[in-house]
């Protein structure tokens, strides 16, 4: 067995119902704090921000709530929320939503706390400090597994450009996931996250860094998502499969924190970074295709391994052949979900390419990938993306 390191010191608090033990694990990070809460939650779910802020105020943690949480989070918002952590003085940082939340939360934790912006703490720049604020994180969906990764992604409006900060500073102190905070999640939302999960986990099982420990959760997290996600976008509130979810999203994260992503992310994020009407999720399901009829003769086995997952009667076909049919499997559960989508669908054209490209031959991630693109296999990828190819 190759060596490896593993490491996750999130407390996790899991199970419908925990949100109301934010108080108490709160007050163990500090006694103030700025509630990041995406403001779609206080529409649709205000009864369920007032247990989280009750319990709060029952535990003495001073609450400053920040609201001005867009999708794809933007440096912009994150330097107003890093001024009002400031300002406020608030010693910890809760991010309650999705992604967006958690990630916007992430990065206030260390824009307020650090000189310059954000920007200046991406991955490949300086580095966050121990200053970074105690974060907590309270997700309302399954998918970016930010509960458990040291990630925060976000998009730098003036640059066109969608990157991410990567540190063990980003790793929050306490995760509560509680699945009913996920019942009113909508079907599109739910296929999206729902579908990031799956490329979380599959793309670190993948990845040529990856270990045993990852592989195990990796496939754990692959099975849950494949027998609940289609259930979760018919009965939404299917308490079980919003359970499944949560805690397939769950180790997803810590996939991401042990190992991480390969091409679709690379490829995926600069589209939402130019086109940010796309999700995330949309992002990596128009490129998974087209990734997987690259990438599948780099690692016949683990591809065969995941075909044979969606449909067992590929049991039956050797690992080759199971392998180059996960371009079709995959193909099939996007359809399911609902996600199956071409780059023309979002009004991209040809031209737009050229500079997305640029961006995505800058991530990191690509380097992982069993077969490791060079410009022009990535421009091919996104080529063979659009419907008309
Ligand atoms: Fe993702």
């Amino acid at each position: 067995m190759k060596s490896f390191n593993y490491y996750q010191p999130t407390r996790l608090l899991f199970g419908s119902g925990r949100r109301a033990e934010a108080g108490a694990a709160a007050r163990e990070m500090a006694d103030s704090t700025l509630l990041v809460v995406d403001p779609m939650l206080l529409r649709v779910a205000a009864d369920k921000v007032e247990d989280v802020t009750r319990a709060l105020e029952k535990a003495g943690v001073r609450t400053v709530m920040f609201s001005d949480v867009v999708p794809n989070p933007t440096l912009d918002a994150i330097q107003r929320g890093a001024e009002v952590a400031k300002a406020e003085n608030v010693k910890s940082v809760i991010g309650m939503g999705g992604g967006s939340a958690i990630d916007t939360a992430k990065a206030i934790a260390v824009a307020a706390t650090h000189p310059g912006t954000a920007w200046d703490y991406l991955y490949f720049k300086d580095k966050p400090t121990d200053a970074t604020l105690p974060i907590m994180a309270i997700n309302t969906t399954s998918g970016t597994g930010t509960q458990t990764s040291k990630v925060s992604v976000f998009t730098n409006t003036e640059e066109n450009c969608k990157s991410a900060m990567w540190n063990d500073h980003l790793l929050c102190k306490v995760a509560i996931i509680d699945p009913e905070l996920m019942v009113s999640v909508p079907v599109r939302v739910t296929a999206a996250t729902g579908f990031d999960i799956f490329t979380h986990t599959f793309e670190s099982y993948i990845n040529t860094g990856s270990s045993e420990a990852v592989d195990a959760i990796a496939l754990d997290a692959i099975a849950r998502v494949i027998r609940s996600l289609p259930v979760a976008i018919t009965n939404g509130s299917n308490l079980s499969a919003r359970e499944d979810l949560a805690w397939a999203d769950t180790l997803a994260g810590q996939c991401l924190a042990n190992v991480g992503t390969t091409l679709p992310h690379a490829a995926g994020q600069p589209i939402s970074g130019h086109f940010p009407k796309v999700s995330h999720g949309e992002s990596l399901a128009v490129i998974y295709p087209a990734f997987a009829a690259f990438t599948w003769r780099g690692a016949v086995a683990k591809f065969a391994k995941v075909a044979r997952m969606f449909n067992p009667a590929l049991s039956a076909a050797s690992d080759e052949v199971a392998a180059q049919n996960f371009e079709l499997e995959i193909e099939r559960f996007l359809k399911l979900i609902g996600l199956y989508c071409r780059l023309d669908d979002f009004g991209i054209t040809p031209d737009d390419i050229p500079p997305i490209l640029v961006h995505a031959m800058e991530f990191p991630d690509s380097q992982g990938n069993p077969v490791v693109p060079t410009e022009e296999d990535m421009r091919s990828i996104y080529m063979t993306s659009f419907r008309a190819a």
